[in-house]
């Protein structure tokens, strides 16, 4: 965990007008900055920059929040990360309280370890181009065998690791590191209980791994003949954590909005990105994991998978399929015929025919028909009627009747049916899944009246009156400390006075944050989601509108309990009705 103290001093020290102003172009307007939103198209200005607070709303899409929600959204950080950026945009060094994972080994400095890595990167780097026979070989090796060129692997930052028990032990050790960290850092390894180290990497051309804020995290390394294992990569370090990077995000990320093209191995991405495919990535030697695939979603809206073309890569590919359509990216997978890999595609056929095979990626639908071709065997009979009926019921979820269409025709050439019977049979599914749509939105409404009109405070719509007044009274208390002072030390409110369930959340908020002694609420952007914090900050803008005379917090203080008691009598009315008719109901019968 990441102090108070020092989140504190990131705020106080991250101005919003710059950190903004390195994005956004933004313009006086009275005491406020105006500019044109980073986060949704328009032409005329509507995000608001507030020096005063240090916030920002926007009007057109309702985003909003501190310095670390904009951080959050601008570069896609999670919490903890977008911490981190600002952190060492403003020169502090991050402290952290207990951090479970490693609570029984020695504090980590985390720039230290980042420094660390530089430093052995260097160190491979500079070793590459060196005039040691073996370095030239490993060259060689990249620039024949693998056909990169010089500024290929400068830009990649590759390098070499020696073929010595220890050249680059001595090497780090001279600079200053200590046998525990290096081993820490997973550069070294132990050799005896005396405290002696060897180098991690050796005799391996080196791949350094860089996460998105620029920081060299980790290594992979490859032998440059048959021995095995082919790759040594990393394990978890206090720097890094496996499941969470992407190898060239840092590089793909200015490039990946709209797609993104996943890749199983490291030379795959850098032949990519050589061809000028800048927008791929690869996992670390794993299979894709639930939180790269959420990772993922914060930068693109569809992914690629282009995996290897054997067996393995087929099984993984399903996997990966599930995992990113999960969190909600759409997918299709591409396959490459006529080589194993997509760096060996590239390099026999060229470029220009892999973007072919890019842009006509594998859709979904045939994605999945190939997986339910490969679990039935159509030649029996009883296969193929199940197998079928999966596909009718896959092809009954597209949405275009022209694409249907397109489908239809496939499978039924595909199980030598006709087209009019396999159309007759989608037909009947969809029709039914109408029917049961309209039966459970019927009864959606009827439970209540919420629902899709407010995605982020959904009881909003039960009780429109009070949700107004409560949010009027929140306006104010995260508006004014000093108005939180005089609430929780006289006990003016309780939850209680909250009916509406993000109301509620944010007034209980409120009350510990106010217990805890945190005056500048810093732990918004962990408590709440990125769209409930917009929400938040229009609350506060709608209440700056108004004025603040001593009068206003007691005055809708007062309104609020008065509209909870008229939702609530007005409840008890109903019930009192329901009852009422249920007993005519009961006389009736006899
Ligand atoms: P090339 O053979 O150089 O084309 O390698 P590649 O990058 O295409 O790798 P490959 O398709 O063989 O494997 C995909 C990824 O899996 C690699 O980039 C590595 O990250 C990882 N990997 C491959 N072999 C090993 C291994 O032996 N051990 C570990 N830990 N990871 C491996
Ligand atoms: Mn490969």
């Amino acid at each position: 965990m990441i102090s108070r103290e020092t989140i504190e001093e990131i705020l106080m020290r991250t101005d919003i007008q710059s950190l903004v102003g390195q994005y956004v172009t933004l313009k006086r307007a009275g005491s406020n900055l105006r500019g044109l939103c980073p986060f949704h198209s328009e032409k005329s200005p509507s995000f608001t920059v507030y020096p005063a607070d240090n916030s920002f709303y926007c009007f057109g899409c309702g985003v909003g929040g501190d310095q670390i929600s904009f951080a959050m959204r601008m570069e896609h950080l999670d919490y903890p990360d977008a911490i981190e950026f600002l952190a060492k945009r403003a020169g502090i060094t991050i402290v952290e309280t207990d951090n479970k994972r490693y609570s029984n080994e020695p504090k980590y400095d985390k720039a230290r370890f980042y420094q660390m890595n530089v430093d052995a990167a260097r160190f491979f780097n500079n070793y590459l181009f060196s005039s040691d026979p073996e370095a030239r070989a490993a060259l060689s090796y990249f620039t024949e065998k693998r056909q990169l060129t010089i500024a290929t692997i400068k830009h990649f930052g590759l390098g070499f690791a020696p073929n010595s028990f220890d050249t680059f032990t001595r090497h780090m050790l001279a600079k200053g590191y200590t046998r525990d960290e290096l081993v820490a850092a997973y550069l070294c390894r132990k050799h005896d209980e005396k405290g002696h180290v060897y180098d991690a990497f050796r005799n391996r051309v080196m791949f350094p791994v860089i996460d998105v804020a620029g920081n060299v995290i980790a290594f992979g390394g490859r032998v440059m003949d048959d021995s095995k294992p082919k790759y040594l990569n990393s394990s978890d370090t206090p720097v890094f954590k496996k499941s969470r990077n992407l190898f060239a995000l840092n590089f793909a990320k200015q490039t990946c909005q709209d797609e993104i093209v996943l890749c199983e191995g490291y030379m795959d991405v850098i032949a990519m990105h050589a061809a000028g495919i800048t927008n791929s990535v690869a996992t670390l030697g794993t299979a894709i994991t639930s939180e790269q695939a959420r990772v993922l979603s914060r930068y693109t809206k569809r992914v690629i998978i282009s995996y290897d073309a054997d067996e393995a890569g087929r099984k993984a590919a399903q996997r990966a399929l599930g995992l990113l359509e999960e969190v909600g990216l759409e997918v299709s997978v591409l396959s490459v015929p006529g080589a194993k890999d997509p760096d060996e595609y590239i390099k026999t056929f060229g470029v220009e025919k892999f973007k072919e095979v890019i842009s006509g990626a594998k859709s979904k639908f045939d994605y999945k028909l190939d997986g339910v071709l490969g679990r039935y065997d159509i030649s029996l009979p009883q296969d193929r009627i199940d197998a079928l009926g999966e596909v009718e019921k896959m092809i009954s979820q597209v949405y275009s009747a022209a694409e249907r269409d397109v489908y239809i025709r496939e499978v039924a050439a595909k199980f030598s049916v006709d087209f009019s019977s396999i159309r007759s049979d989608v037909d009947r599914i969809r029709e039914k899944n109408a029917q049961k749509y309209k039966r459970d939105e019927s009864k959606r409404v009827k439970e209540s009246t919420v629902g899709y009109f407010d995605t982020v405070n959904p009881d909003y719509i039960k009780a429109p009156a009070v949700a107004k007044n409560e949010e009027n009274v929140l306006g104010l208390l995260l508006l004014y400390p000093d108005h939180r002072k005089r609430v929780f030390t006289e006990g003016l409110l309780d939850a209680d006075c909250f009916v509406t369930g993000l109301n509620k959340r944010v007034f209980e908020f409120l009350a510990s944050a106010f217990a805890s002694g945190d005056d500048h609420l810093v732990s918004i952007n962990e408590v709440f989601t990125q769209d409930e914090v917009g929400r938040i900050m229009k609350m506060k803008t709608a209440r700056l509108e108004l004025s603040n005379d001593a009068d206003s917090l007691m005055v809708s203080i007062s309104s609020l309990k008065r509209s909870v008691e008229n939702h609530s009598s007005g409840q008890t009315k109903t019930m009192d009705e329901l009852a009422r008719i249920i007993q005519r109901k009961q006389q009736e019968n006899k």
